[in-house]
């Protein structure tokens, strides 16, 4: 960490500043001009957010991802971690990660209660969440097997990307764990927590990031400055709802998949795997047609979207 944060659980706005009501007159909006009396900062993102989240706001951290990772050994209540800048930000497979000002670059720390193997469906809420904020905001996001958000059609990715998502979970021992500092139907030793990091590029020029993420952003996209703040409610509050209606989450994800009825390439851990992606099966599974007509279901892996054969 490398500034003081700033934390509110305190979902009461400050005297005389306005209702979240009055400060949005109802009507979703995410337009960065809107003056409604909020900063991007913890009150303002824990003002009129339904979801039951303590906001932390950074103006510059290493990664949200490891602040979670901090916060979840010490059995914090569930947080999300705000940073308008991260110095040294991660990807997925250990990829880098670009995050100048600007961003949505956050990191929720969550005790799911769902089995172990209902994980992925968190993941993928996650991704639905954010396409339905993008949307909100004019941009007609997709979402790529298994969580990236792109938009448009060109690129070799089939689209630029607009969000990625990593998560990572582990299990409190015990040692670093302080019971203290929760409410009793908070953590014990041993719960399982998620960290679900989410990487928006909004208020960022796409040449700020490096020109093989083949990256674009909501500025770029909408060609003006979003509310980073009524963003990132929308994605918080939408995965709430989604995490407490299981069964929804995957139809939704279907309704905004740019990856099935596609030609596809997954890398996984055990071998390449290519034909056409027909389904996403529970917790998250990719349904890929192979050649020969096998169905081949891949859990884990890197897809690329392929052209039609004979295109
Ligand atoms: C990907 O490789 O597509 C996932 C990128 C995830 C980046 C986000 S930014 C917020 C959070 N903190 C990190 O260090 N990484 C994630």
């Amino acid at each position: 960490m490398t500034d003081e944060a700033e934390t509110t659980g305190d979902e009461e706005s400050a005297e005389g500043e306005p209702t979240a009501d009055e400060a949005t007159d109802g009507e979703p909006t995410a337009d960065e001009a809107t003056d409604d009396g909020y900063e991007y900062d913890a009150d303002g993102i824990r003002a009129g957010l339904d979801a039951d989240f303590a906001v932390e706001y950074h103006e510059t951290l290493g990664s949200s991802n490891d602040r979670a990772k901090t916060l979840a050994a010490e059995g914090a209540p569930e947080t999300v971690v705000v940073a308008d800048e991260q110095t040294a930000p991660r990807g997925r497979e250990g990829r880098e990660w670009s995050s100048p000002a600007g961003g949505v670059w956050v990191s929720l720390l969550v005790w799911p209660d769902a089995e172990p193997a209902a994980t992925p469906l968190y993941t993928l809420a996650t991704a639905v969440a954010i396409t339905e904020a993008c949307r909100e905001a004019g941009v007609r996001a997709r979402i790529k097997w298994p969580n990236d958000v792109l938009v448009g059609t060109d690129g070799d990715r089939g689209g630029a990307k607009l969000c990625g998502v990593l998560t990572e979970s582990g299990q409190t021992d015990g040692s670093g764990t302080d019971e203290s500092s929760r409410d009793d139907d908070t953590a014990q030793s041993g719960d399982r927590w998620l960290v679900i990091g989410i990487g928006l590029n909004a208020n960022v020029d796409p040449a700020a990031l490096p020109a093989e993420a083949d990256a674009t952003s909501l500025r770029a996209e909408r060609g003006a400055d979003v509310d980073r703040r009524r963003l990132l409610q929308t994605v918080l509050d939408r995965f709430d709802e989604l995490r407490g209606d299981p069964d929804a989450v995957l139809p939704a994800w279907r309704e905004y998949a740019d990856t099935l009825d596609r030609r596809v390439r997954v890398e996984t851990p055990g071998g390449t795997v290519v034909g056409e992606a027909v389904d996403v099966r529970f917790p998250g599974s990719l349904v890929v047609r192979t050649d020969d007509g096998d169905e081949v279901v891949v859990t884990a892996g890197d897809c690329e979207h392929l052209r039609p054969i004979g295109n």
